[in-house]
C-alpha cells in the first residue's frame, strides 16, 4: 500500500508536460481552487503515510541554461556532450540531476558565482532563455498617494524584521532539497497564515514545484476595484553553503529579502489598507538551484494569463557594503520601474541611490523579465563591495551587528511601490 501511493504521487510529481502538482490557478474569483485542492488532498495522503518522494522522476534530468564564457572557464569533464542549443552568449546542456552539485561547485570556483546558471524542469522551458524575453509594454507611472504612503510608512518597525531573520535564519539551512528548507517554508505559511485571519481578501497557497520538494509561498491581498491586475512584492526563501547538508543561515541572502516582504504585508494589513489591484507577496523556493521557484511561478502566471504589472525582488538587504543606500540592477529589470522605484525615494525617503550591472541573471528578477513583465532589484550594496559571507556558515545577523537598519529602508520602499502602484 505504502508503496502504491508513493508509486501514484511519484507520478503525479512527474507530470509530463503539465505537471499537476506544479500548476496554480491565481484564485481571483472567489470559489475553490481546484489544483490546490487535489495538491491539498495529495498533501495530506503523503504525511499519512510519509510519502513525499526523496528524488521525484522528473529531477533525474535537468535542463540548464549558462554563460559560455564559465564553460570555457570550467573543467570540460563536466560538459559529457556538446551543448543542445545556443546563442551568442549562452548554451542549454542536459545534466543528471546527481552531477548539478558539482557544476555548481565549479562554477563557484571558477567564476564566483553560486551556481550562476539556469535550470529548469524541460528542455523547451531551457530554450526560452536563448530568446529575448518579450518587450515590455509601455506604461506611466505616477505618485500621487502621498498622505496614505506616509501613513504606512511610519508602521515599518526595525524589531519585526530583526525577528524574522533571527527565525529564518535559525534553520540548519533551508536548503531546496532538503528537510529544514521545506519546514522553514512550512513556517513561513503558518506565519502569513495569520494575516489571512478575518481579512476574506487575504489568502495565503503554497505554491509546490514538481521537481523539488521545497514550496514557495503565495500571500495574495485580493484587489477591490481591479483584482486581475497584479503586483508581485517578493524574494527567495531557500539558502545554500557548498552541499544540502552544509549549515548555511543565509540571514543577508536571503532572509532579510523575506523579511522585508513580510514588513511590507505586516504594515498594510495593520493599517488597514485594501489595494485597488491585487498583490501577491512571494516567497520564491530554489533561487539558489538556478531560480527554479520563480521560473516556476513566473512561467505559470505567464500561462494562465496573468496581468503581472510589476514586480518587485527583495534579495539582500541588510549588509550596508557601500555608500549609498541602494543600488538598482540595471540588466535583466524594467528601465522605467527602476527610474518609478527611484522617483518614489526622492519623493518619500530621502535616500541615497545609484545603480549596478549583475551581468547575468542574479536572482528572481530575472524569471519574470524573461517572461515579459517589468521586473527590479533594489540591492543592499555595490557589486564589487557586495557581502562577502554569503553563501556560508557565516551569513548571521551577527554579522550585521544583531540589527536590521538597513533592511527598514528596503521595506519602506516596498510600502511606497505596493501604494503607488496597486491604486
Ligand atoms: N543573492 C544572490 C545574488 C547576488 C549576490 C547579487 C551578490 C549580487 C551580489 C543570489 O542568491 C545568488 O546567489 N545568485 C546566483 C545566481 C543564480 C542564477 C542562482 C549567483 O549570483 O551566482
Ligand atoms: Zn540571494
Amino acid at each position: 500500500m505504502r508503496f502504491v501511493k508513493s508509486l501514484l504521487v511519484s507520478l503525479i510529481l512527474a507530470g509530463g508536460a503539465a505537471p499537476v502538482l506544479a500548476g496554480y490557478t491565481p484564485d481571483f474569483d472567489g470559489g475553490v481552487d481546484v489544483k490546490l485542492a487535489i495538491q491539498a488532498a495529495i498533501e495530506a495522503a503523503a504525511s499519512a503515510g510519509g510519502l513525499v518522494p526523496e528524488v521525484p522522476a522528473a529531477e533525474r534530468t535537468v535542463w540548464v541554461s549558462l554563460e559560455k564564457g564559465d564553460v570555457a572557464a570550467l573543467d570540460g569533464a563536466l560538459f559529457k556532450s556538446a551543448p543542445l542549443a545556443q546563442n551568442k552568449r549562452l548554451a542549454v546542456y542536459g545534466f543528471d540531476a546527481s552531477e548539478l552539485g558539482a557544476l555548481a561547485d565549479g562554477m563557484h570556483r571558477a567564476r564566483r558565482k553560486a551556481p550562476g546558471f539556469v535550470a529548469h524542469d524541460t528542455l523547451e522551458a531551457a530554450l526560452e532563455d536563448l530568446q529575448a524575453p518579450p518587450a515590455v509594454p509601455a506604461r506611466a507611472y505616477t505618485v500621487d498617494q502621498a498622505p496614505r504612503v506616509r501613513e504606512l510608512l511610519a508602521r515599518v518597525n526595525e524589531a519585526s524584521l530583526v525577528s524574522v531573520i533571527t527565525s529564518l535564519s535559525s534553520y540548519k539551512n533551508r536548503y531546496y532539497r532538503g528537510a529544514t528548507g521545506v519546514d522553514s517554508s512550512k513556517w513561513l505559511q503558518k506565519l502569513w497564515g495569520k494575516y489571512a485571519e478575518g481579512r476574506p481578501d487575504i489568502s495565503v497557497a503554497a505554491f509546490k514545484h514538481a521537481a523539488f520538494p521545497q514550496e514557495s509561498v503565495i500571500l495574495t491581498m485580493r484587489g477591490t476595484v481591479e483584482p486581475d491586475k497584479v503586483i508581485v512584492i517578493g524574494g527567495h526563501l531557500d539558502s545554500i553553503a557548498g552541499g544540502g547538508d552544509n549549515p548555511a543561515p543565509g540571514a543577508d541572502d536571503n532572509a532579510s529579502g523575506v523579511a522585508v516582504t513580510n514588513e511590507v504585508i505586516k504594515a498594510l494589513v495593520e493599517g488597514g489598507y485594501r489595494p485597488a489591484k491585487t498583490i501577491k507577496f512571494m516567497a520564491f523556493a530554489a533561487e539558489e538551484a538556478g531560480l527554479r521557484g520563480s521560473g516556476d511561478v513566473a512561467a505559470a502566471f505567464q500561462k494562465e494569463g496573468v496581468k503581472v504589472e510589476g514586480m518587485l525582488n527583495l534579495d539582500m538587504t541588510n549588509y550596508k557594503g557601500s555608500e549609498k543606500d541602494m543600488y538598482f540592477v540595471a540588466d535583466n529589470t524594467s528601465a522605467a520601474q527602476n527610474a518609478f522605484l527611484g522617483r518614489l525615494i526622492d519623493t518619500y525617503l530621502g535616500y541615497t541611490w545609484g545603480s549596478l550591472n549583475c551581468g547575468y541573471g542574479c536572482s528572481d528578477h530575472a524569471s519574470w523579465t524573461k517572461k515579459g513583465y517589468p521586473a527590479s532589484l533594489p540591492f543592499e550594496s555595490t557589486l564589487e563591495q557586495h557581502n562577502p559571507f554569503i553563501h556560508k556558515a557565516v551569513d548571521t545577523l551577527a554579522q550585521t551587528g544583531g540589527g536590521a537598519a538597513h533592511s527598514v529602508k528596503f521595506a519602506r520602499l516596498g510600502v511606497a511601490y505596493a501604494v503607488e502602484l496597486a491604486k
